[in-house]
This record gives structure tokens, C-alpha cells and sequence, in this order.
């Protein structure tokens, strides 16, 4: 048995930031799980921008930052949350240029700062349009010279709780297939978003939801999973991102006609508008016949009047992007592009110092933490704003970091562990070779391609309860199927086909939450918008979902109440 104090499962923005604040706190023995390399970690793909209210090109306040968080959120934020996360942005990016991060930067070389959706200050620190990359590789560094072993290309099968504490996981390693368990006083989840239930994604192919999925088997609720976030610019028919610094350098979205449609949705902000309401807009205007291309179901983002020269400097990813997958210029030519799943603003519920909850009164699991995109503290409600979500990852990960160190500095103990490890780890044996024997007549492909068109058609931008009703019987469906398909390869080795047939069982299992929380929740709000309810209803909707597995593998929802403190919800208007 492998032990460590700290276990940290996922090297992304979340998981790096964790480990070195564990370490900077006294916690010598850190260890990082993680499935893909560190730096393959979805963190990677994010591109316009990390926030915080330094005030470089305009005027700010953390005060402003919190409050457009919230806004942006439609009141389903928590708002302590929300306060920490503005007032701890300015420091994490000074810490984070202290490390090497390399921000692009004013004419006086300030850090430079663009203008994003739902924000009312430009606000944006950006690396072009690589942001993602240069902090993850930045966090990297600094891992790697803090010494931090890292189990790269493992994977988790399950976590063990056991009276209410963490007692560790069980993982393969996926070079050999062996199966092993590590026990660890504390265990973090930085595990990232489920995107890839969808059919249209921004997300990596790693965005399955695993950790998510493996603290609900262990009895963990699910917070708040209908809230996902379409983000309005995926390239069309891909869905790979097209940065929203595009929309901050100046882009318009243009349909199929040539006009600004963003004027008959959001007067004052147009394309700045929050990415719910962007991706609405752009649903509304395909829909309603005004889209673009040969089957009508794109809109354009036209930065032709920026200029080449603004467009390499700020954006050359994005560019070589719509070169490589589109073969157009944009320079030359506007992008077609559509509502991608980008992200998902529920998940494993924690409080502000990352410790996982459990229930409507927030009680705590011991010794169990979780932070970023797979976690659910609740700064960004019902819809996040766009650069809050490395903001997020670095501030809540360094900050649980913290509280682990100050959990196994104070006599955190891993007594008694090993019993209830061996038994999760016979089981989890079991379980993969189910998986390696699995010989029916279904394709795993097959079930997944039906799964995210089904996922996309009746519980995307826009839900109503005839659509999702047909989908909870089309997701029980699949996973009957799913239980007659089969796995090609019963190699030990580097076994993509058991880990995909894994992820599978682990999306099946997410859609099912994400499709009831959905059904369940009678109202619009943020990233959840019902055509048959068409409007936010605080009196019986102000409440966070927290969806329990049942004995027979089906969601059981229950509700708890949202934090207000500052901040009375109010009409929201752009
Ligand atoms: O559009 C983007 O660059 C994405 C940023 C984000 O999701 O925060």
C-alpha cells in the first residue's frame, strides 16, 4: 500500500496550486495523481484571461468584481464565496507573475488587462490568448522544483470514505494495469468538468467527470449539476473554443444576415453580454431561421475590422485555430460558430476553505478536499463569468492547500485505514476485470455518440419537460445497452479501451443527474434555461440541487439554502 500525508488527484490550475500551498505550509508529504501528463491538464486549453480588479487599463474594485460575480451568477452564487474569490485575485496574480508567469503587458508594462462578459471593468490578465498554458506551466515549474512526486498517467477507480472520513483511493496504474491503493490523511479532487457528455464541447478529451462521479458512489452529494455552461463561441461543428478575448479585443457576432443580433438581446453590453445570455441569443437566432451556412445552424464572429496585426498579437492561437479546422482566415473572413458545453458550475459541494460537505447543513468529511471545476463552493451560481475559472482554481486551490497543511500538521491520523482499503481495492479489481470480460453486441462508441446527441438535443442551451422526460428514458436505455457492450482490447498495458469503457460508465452515470436536476428545476436561471418556465422564481427556486445516489443507482434530489449577504437578488439586466 502506497502512503502519503496528502493526496492530490489532478494536476491542473486546482491540483498544482494545492500541492505547492500544502507544501509553502509546513506539509511534507504531498503527492499529485494524475491521469493525463501535469501539463495536459484541460486547465491548459483555457485561453482569454484569468480576472482580478488591478485596475491597469480602468478604474476597479474587488467590490465591483464581487458583485458582477454574483450578478452574473443570477443570485445563485454563495456570496462569501464570491467575496473571497475577488478580494484574493489581485495577490494570485502578483504570486503567479512572481513565478514566471509571463501576462502580456500595457505600453508602460503593467500587466494588461481586456474587457470580458458580465464584467464591468476590463479586468482580464491575459497571455495572448494562452493564458491557460502560461499559468499551468508557470504552476508546473514550481512544482516540479518543489520536489512534488508525481504519479502521471494513473488512474483513480474509487475514493474510501468511511465514518464520515477520507481514508484514501484506489488507482491503476494505466502503464502496467495494476491496481493499486494509496492512503492518505488528507485527499484533494482537482479532478475537472464533465464536458464531454455533450456532443458540442470545448472540453479535452479527458473531461469525463471522473472525480465527480467517484465521490458520488462513495456517498457524496452532486451540487447544482444542471447549471452548465454553453460557451457562445465554439468553432462550428467542432466546438473547440474561440476565445471570448475576441469579443474583448472588439468582435462582433454577426448571423446569417449580416446583423449585430446581439442588440435585440442585450442593448448595453452587446457581445460582452454574460456567456448565458450570449449563447441564448445565438440559439434564438438559428433557431428562428437567421443562422448562417449550408443547414443554417451557425452565427459568425467577425473580427475582420481589427486588423491583422491586433489579431496575431492578441489572438494567435484562435487564429490558427480557424486556420486549421475551418482552413479560413480571419483576417479575411468571419468565423461560424455555435454554443459549445464549456463548463460546468456544479459539482463535489465544498465550503470556502475546501472541505467537502455533505449535506444541507454543510457538515464536514474529514480529511476530504476538492477545488476547481470539479468542485462546487458556489462563486459562480447559475452561470460563471468567463476568467473566473482559473481565478477560481488558483485562489480555492491554494486556499484549500492551506487547510490540508493545517489538517495533517494537527494530528491528522491514517489509523485503521488499511481494512477498508483492501476492501475497496478487491472491489475495484473486480470491477475492471467485469470491464476487460464485457463481450456483448453494443458498441461503446455507438451508446456514447447516441448519449451526446441526446445529451445535446434535449438538455442544452434550451430544456423543456417533454424533451427531458423522453431523455431520462433514452439515458436508462443506454446504460441497458451499455451493460451488453463490449471492450476489444483485454490487455493489461496501457489499456485505453477498459479506461474509455471506464469513462464511459462514469458520463452514463453524470447525464442522469445533470437530466433530473434539470427536469426538477422549474425556473430559468443562468446556465439552466426552460422554455416552459421561462422565468427565474426565487420564491421556490433559490436553492442549490444536491443530487444523493440511491441504492438502485438512481438520483435522489433534496435542496439547500443559497448564502446572501451583501447582495439581495434582483432583476438582471445587460
Ligand atoms: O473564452 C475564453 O477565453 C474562456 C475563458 C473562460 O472560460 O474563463
Amino acid at each position: 500500500m502506497i502512503q502519503h500525508d496528502a493526496l492530490i488527484v489532478g494536476a491542473g490550475l486546482a491540483g498544482q496550486s494545492a500541492a505547492l500551498a500544502a507544501i509553502r505550509n509546513g506539509a511534507r508529504d504531498v503527492a499529485i495523481l494524475t491521469k493525463v501528463h501535469p501539463v495536459r491538464s484541460h486547465s491548459c486549453a483555457a485561453q482569454g484571461g484569468i480576472a482580478a480588479s488591478l485596475g491597469n487599463s480602468a478604474p476597479d474594485s474587488t467590490e465591483s468584481h464581487e458583485f458582477d460575480t454574483v450578478k452574473g451568477g443570477d443570485y445563485l452564487s454563495d456570496q462569501t464565496a464570491a467575496t473571497i474569490l475577488a478580494e484574493n485575485a489581485p495577490d494570485t496574480i502578483y504570486e503567479l507573475e512572481h513565478m514566471g508567469v509571463v501576462f502580456s503587458r500595457t505600453e508602460d508594462g503593467k500587466i494588461a488587462q481586456r474587457p470580458f462578459g458580465g464584467h464591468t471593468s476590463p479586468r482580464a490578465c491575459y497571455a495572448a490568448d494562452r493564458t491557460g498554458h502560461a499559468v499551468l506551466h508557470g504552476l508546473y515549474e514550481q512544482v516540479m522544483k518543489a520536489g512534488v512526486k508525481t504519479y502521471s498517467e494513473w488512474y483513480m477507480l474509487s475514493l474510501v470514505i468511511e465514518d464520515r472520513q477520507c481514508r484514501g483511493v484506489v488507482v491503476m496504474n494505466i502503464d502496467t494495469g495494476e491496481i493499486e491503493t494509496i492512503c492518505a490523511k488528507a485527499v484533494f479532487f482537482g479532478t475537472g468538468g464533465y464536458g464531454r457528455i455533450f456532443q458540442t464541447t470545448t472540453n479535452a478529451f479527458a473531461s469525463t467527470g471522473d472525480g465527480a462521479v467517484i465521490a458520488y458512489r462513495a456517498g457524496i452529494p452532486l451540487e447544482d449539476m444542471e447549471f452548465m455552461q454553453f460557451h457562445p463561441t465554439g468553432l462550428y461543428r467542432h466546438g473547440i473554443l474561440a476565445s471570448e478575448g475576441a469579443r474583448g479585443e472588439g468582435a462582433y457576432l454577426i448571423n446569417g444576415k449580416g446583423e449585430r443580433f446581439m442588440e435585440r438581446y442585450a442593448k448595453e453590453r452587446m457581445e460582452l453580454a454574460p456567456r448565458d445570455i450570449v449563447s441564448r441569443a445565438e440559439q434564438t437566432e438559428i433557431d428562428e431561421g437567421r443562422g448562417g451556412e449550408e443547414d443554417g445552424g451557425a452565427v459568425y464572429l467577425d473580427l475582420r475590422h481589427l486588423g491583422g496585426g491586433r489579431i496575431m498579437e492578441r489572438l494567435p492561437q484562435i487564429w490558427q485555430l480557424a486556420h486549421d479546422f475551418l482552413g479560413i482566415d480571419m483576417i479575411k473572413e468571419p468565423i461560424p460558430i455555435q454554443p459549445t458545453a464549456h463548463y460546468s458550475m456544479g459539482g463535489i459541494p465544498t465550503n470556502t476553505d475546501g472541505e467537502v460537505v455533505d449535506d444541507q447543513e454543510n457538515s464536514v468529511v474529514r480529511g476530504y478536499y476538492a477545488a476547481g471545476e470539479c468542485a462546487c463552493v458556489s462563486t459562480h451560481g447559475a452561470n460563471r463569468l468567463g476568467t473566473n475559472s482559473l481565478l477560481e482554481a488558483c485562489v480555492y486551490g491554494a486556499r484549500t492547500g492551506r487547510s490540508i497543511a493545517r489538517y495533517v500538521l494537527n494530528g491528522a491520523s491514517d489509523k485503521g485505514a488499511e481494512k477498508a482499503l483492501r476492501d475497496a481495492q478487491a472491489r475495484a479489481v473486480e470491477y475492471v476485470e467485469r470491464v476487460r470480460a464485457m463481450d456483448g453486441p453494443e458498441r461503446t462508441a455507438d451508446i456514447r455518440t447516441e448519449m451526446k446527441h441526446a445529451m445535446m438535443q434535449k438538455c442544452g442551451v434550451f430544456r423543456e419537460e417533454k424533451p427531458l422526460q423522453e431523455l431520462t428514458g433514452e439515458l436508462q436505455e443506454l446504460r441497458a445497452r451499455f451493460e451488453r457492450a463490449s471492450v476489444m482490447d483485454r490487455g493489461r498495458r496501457f489499456n485505453t479501451d477498459i479506461l474509455e469503457t471506464i469513462e464511459m460508465d462514469h458520463m452514463l452515470e453524470l447525464t442522469q443527474i445533470v437530466a433530473a436536476g434539470a427536469l426538477a428545476r422549474q425556473e430559468s436561471r443562468g446556465g439552466h434555461s426552460r422554455r416552459d418556465y421561462p422565468q427565474r422564481d426565487d420564491q421556490s427556486w433559490l436553492k442549490h440541487t444536491l443530487a444523493y445516489r440511491q441504492d438502485d443507482g438512481t438520483p435522489a434530489l433534496r435542496y439547500k439554502s443559497v448564502e446572501i449577504v451583501k447582495y439581495e437578488p434582483q432583476e438582471r439586466k445587460y
